[in-house]
């Protein structure tokens, strides 16, 4: 058993799970839906999960198709629809260009500024996605060749992460509120050569310097070649004639013009990298790839959101997350989708930015994290009911547990008593949804749902050994499925160690849960050094290595502590070198420094300045304890602890 995992979380407490809470969906809600017999489906997937994979497979376009649906032969390096080859724009643009979908809208595209708005039919992007692939071979990137994404929410990072994926290079998007040493950590890591960025974001009004961060961060890159600026603030930039270009003149010259045939690629060739944290260490790059990837987001969120071709889907995630990727890019367009993406924040200028959208765009399907509903639930529904929210049909949830009171407020005052809430449980390792419901299934305020069709899920104790109904444990993941990650980009033993060595045979999600007796999940949080702060996925030991640049800090310990709104909140224990008196300039000081050497989303709320760690007489930081002070619980045994 690894010795990291420990229980209980630190996410909020569920309720006891009690299955006669259901709310049954309303019959307008579900009558085309795609999945109406969903027992009959789960059943069917389970008897042979291949056999299912396979006939969802069959639903996408592959130049040749697979010799094996699963090649389980080097567990855990599994391998999904070995032999055939495809590419995943080939399904998410291409295909829809031989349909009456060629004229449909792909994306709406709404800036801070809202009288800002593009569109994009499929025809169109497919065009942009071309120049884009054009502009990047032009550049000499070839398959295999990893581009660095620091994009705000515009529809060139659609074109981006397209384009890459239709030339066969491998993505990897860093979300653009990291730090430049942040940026630089995961350009280095990947060995990119390209970088794309923008010259500004819009945050709230103001301008977020993306183009002078970068510069930054390649400063002293010794691979990055060539960064491509996008234009989107009109700020002022350095422009380095050598090897700094603007996308919007490199659209002008001959090399951009013209079609760009898609490469077909094997199923198993990378698609993404994507940097999350973990326990321990820096962050780790999640490997996906075209083929499992593709039918996973595409078949997940066709059940569970019942894409519809009159459906209008937004998904509020930055692409800069797995939720961006899998559920704002490609699985919507792999169903057709019109996408809806919004630049801003959802309470700037005022707390009705969202509904403001949903009503002006007829937005039917809404899907957020729980953070903001919180956050909005918080400014009353006096500014929901002012708008007209009749188009929505489904609501959505992810990143970290929807407790029931905000879980009752979405689907009373947004929902209308009406929309379904689907909460999906997954992560950036899973690719796609693994524990959520469809439709026709009746929602449980608090519980994620259950396994998606072909998945099986358990909580089992240190040992491995499944727990009672209603009991808390570690939950795990029984079955491979397509979307799955391959492998830590680079570190393979690591992939091993961090997900199947605890328990072998199982997939080790890092979260605790409870199942009840109707089989519904109930997530409690994470078991390990990860902290959910407002969905935002953080690692201790990023913010204590943060922390440890500071000229002031001698040791630090991150620990996060329950938050009403942000789900949890970011709590640091530092010892200050010698003479050093802590007062709240200091503390304000060590935030900034957060802020700028990691992120932002990483500022700790509170800090406690002791003279000495608890620590294990090996040394290790026993966060437990901090904990309990923290909370002013009881601190337990500390007869382990070293003495000093
Ligand atoms: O703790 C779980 C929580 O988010 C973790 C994964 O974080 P990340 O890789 O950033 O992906 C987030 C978006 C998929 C999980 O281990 N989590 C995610 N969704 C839920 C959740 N916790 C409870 N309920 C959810 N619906």
């Amino acid at each position: 058993m690894n010795q990291d995992i420990s229980l209980p979380g630190a996410g909020p407490a569920v309720p006891r799970p009690s299955p006669q809470d259901a709310v049954e969906p309303a019959p307008e809600a579900i009558q085309n839906a795609w999945v109406q017999d969903w027992r009959a489906q789960e059943e069917r997937a389970l008897a042979d999960p291949q056999a299912y994979w396979a006939s969802r497979a069959q639903e996408l376009e592959w130049s040749q198709t697979w010799d094996t649906v699963l090649d389980d032969s080097r567990a855990p390096f599994f391998r999904w629809f070995t032999g055939a080859r495809t590419n995943i724009v080939t399904n998410a643009v291409d295909r829809h260009l031989l349909t009456a979908r060629k004229n449909k809208l792909a994306l709406i595209w709404v800036g801070e500024d809202t009288e800002q708005v593009r569109t994009y039919s499929y025809f169109s992007l497919a065009r942009e996605v071309d120049t884009m692939a054009n502009i990047l071979r032009a550049m000499g990137v070839e398959k295999g060749d990893v581009v660095t994404i620091y994009l705000p929410r515009i529809p060139e990072v659609f074109f981006a992460m397209l384009a890459c994926a239709k030339i066969g290079a491998i993505h990897s998007v860093v979300f653009a509120g990291y730090s430049s040493d942040a940026l630089a950590a995961r350009i280095d890591d990947s060995q990119s050569r390209v970088v794309i960025t923008a010259d500004g974001s819009w945050v709230n009004g103001k301008v977020f310097p993306l183009k002078d961060l970068v510069d930054e961060a390649v400063r002293f890159s010794p691979t990055v070649r060539s960064v491509i600026v996008v234009r989107n603030t009109g700020t002022t930039v350095e422009m380095d004639p050598t090897r700094h270009h603007w996308y919007h003149e490199m659209c002008q010259l001959p090399i951009a013009k013209g079609r760009c045939a898609t490469e077909q690629v094997d199923a198993e060739d990378p698609l993404f990298i994507l940097y999350t944290s973990g326990s321990t260490g820096a962050p780790k790059a999640i490997m996906h790839t075209h083929g499992g990837y593709m039918v996973g987001t595409y078949a997940t969120l066709r059940d569970s959101f019942d894409i519809h071709d009159e459906d209008r889907w937004w998904c509020t995630a930055d692409p800069g997350w797995i939720t961006g990727h899998s559920y704002l890019v490609y699985g919507p367009l792999l169903n057709g989708a019109t996408v809806f993406m919004y630049e801003g924040s959802p309470t700037y200028p005022y707390p009705d930015r969202w509904w403001e959208m949903v009503e002006r765009y007829g937005i039917t399907s809404f899907y957020t994290a729980p953070t903001a509903i919180r956050t909005l639930m918080r400014f009353g529904e006096a500014w929901v009911r002012r708008h007209d929210l009749s188009s929505l049909r489904l609501l959505g949830s992810v990143g970290e547990p929807l407790n029931p009171e905000a879980w009752r407020w979405f689907h009373h005052v947004v929902g209308q008593d009406r929309c379904p809430i689907i909460d999906t449980w997954w992560q950036t390792e899973t690719g796609m949804f693994q524990i959520t419901t469809v439709p026709t299934m009746p929602g449980k305020p608090g519980a994620a749902g259950r396994p998606v069709f072909g998945q099986e899920a358990a909580v089992v104790d240190e040992n491995g050994v499944e727990v009672e109904d209603g009991t808390e444990g570690f939950l795990v993941l029984k079955h491979p499925w397509p979307a799955m990650l391959r492998t830590i980009y680079g570190q393979d033993e690591r992939y091993v160690n961090t997900y199947w060595s605890t328990y072998p045979g199982l997939y080790l999600t890092g979260d605790s849960a409870k199942r009840d007796a109707d089989g519904w999940f109930w997530i409690i949080g994470r078991t390990d050094d990860v902290i959910k702060v407002s969905g935002h996925r953080l690692g201790t030991a990023e913010i204590e290595s943060a922390l440890l640049t500071h000229p002031d800090v001698v040791e630090a310990a991150a620990i996060g502590l329950p938050h009403a709104v942000k789900g949890n909140a970011v709590h640091c224990a530092v010892v200050l070198a010698p003479g050093v008196e802590p007062d709240r300039h200091l503390e304000d000081g060590l935030r900034r420094h957060i802020a700028a050497t990691l992120s932002p989303i990483a500022k700790p709320d509170s800090f406690e300045f002791p003279e000495a760690l608890p620590k294990t007489r090996s040394g290790k930081i026993v966060r437990r304890v901090l904990r309990a002070r923290a909370l002013g619980q009881d601190e337990g045994d500390l007869s382990t602890l070293d003495d000093a």
